[in-house]
């Protein structure tokens, strides 16, 4: 007569480890689906070059003609900055950069870290004979301004200072300023806005707007 198995029977040697088998398998299956999911998931999350694109701002000739005024006395240059965030209606707003007109020779010896070290940028930091800076202090992040008395930007939040080519001379900030990508296209330039980390030697990008 046959007896009934009972459910705490754990089976013959053989019946357990194919069990111990099935269940390796949809634990290292589970893992696999996980990552294949995770890694388009993380990139997503990491503002990248197609965003950087996608919020290019192109210069009107007006707005181009102000670039033109800069010598190696900063000026505001301002333009109508495209917000394009994901699958949301493009938007615009008004912002300005600091642009200065220099070359490469110039801005190598006032900020060697820009091109070799710890605050060097994946673009080129000088397009046109012109830099650009972002407006925004890399201290916290308040607006500084040029300051025509000490020949130098100074914020005014905690005192930190910059010379014309944004090294940093005085006050608590821990990078100079941040340059901006500026480019030529279709005989338009054009200002990409990124907004980096606080209060960081080095350039951690935030955002594009
Ligand atoms: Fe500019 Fe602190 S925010 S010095």
């Amino acid at each position: 007569m046959g007896h009934a198995v009972s459910y705490e029977d754990d089976g013959t040697p053989e019946e357990q480890t194919r069990r111990k088998f099935m269940a390796n398998s949809v634990v290292v299956l589970g893992g696999v689906i996980g990552l294949v999911l995770a890694v388009p998931l993380a990139a997503s999350l990491i503002p990248g070059a197609d965003a950087a694109k996608a919020n290019a701002s192109p210069l009107t000739d007006d707005e181009y003609k102000q670039l033109q005024t800069a010598t190696d006395k900063p000026i505001k240059v301002t333009f109508l900055k495209k917000n394009k965030d994901g699958y949301l209606p493009e938007s615009a707003d008004e912002q300005f950069v600091w642009a200065v007109k220099t070359d490469e020779a110039k801005l190598k010896a006032a900020r060697p870290a820009l091109f070799a070290g710890e605050e060097k940028l994946p673009y080129p930091v000088i397009n046109m004979g012109f830099v650009l800076f972002s407006p925004i202090c890399p201290h916290l992040g308040c607006r500084f301004n040029w300051s025509e008395d000490l020949k130098k930007f100074a914020c005014p939040c905690h005192g930190s200072q910059f010379t014309n080519l944004g090294e940093h001379t005085a006050g608590p900030a821990l990078r100079g300023l941040d340059p901006l990508p500026l480019e030529e296209k279709s005989g338009k330039a054009e200002i990409t806005w990124i907004t980096y980390k606080n209060n960081e030697p080095g350039h951690i990008v935030l955002s594009y707007s």
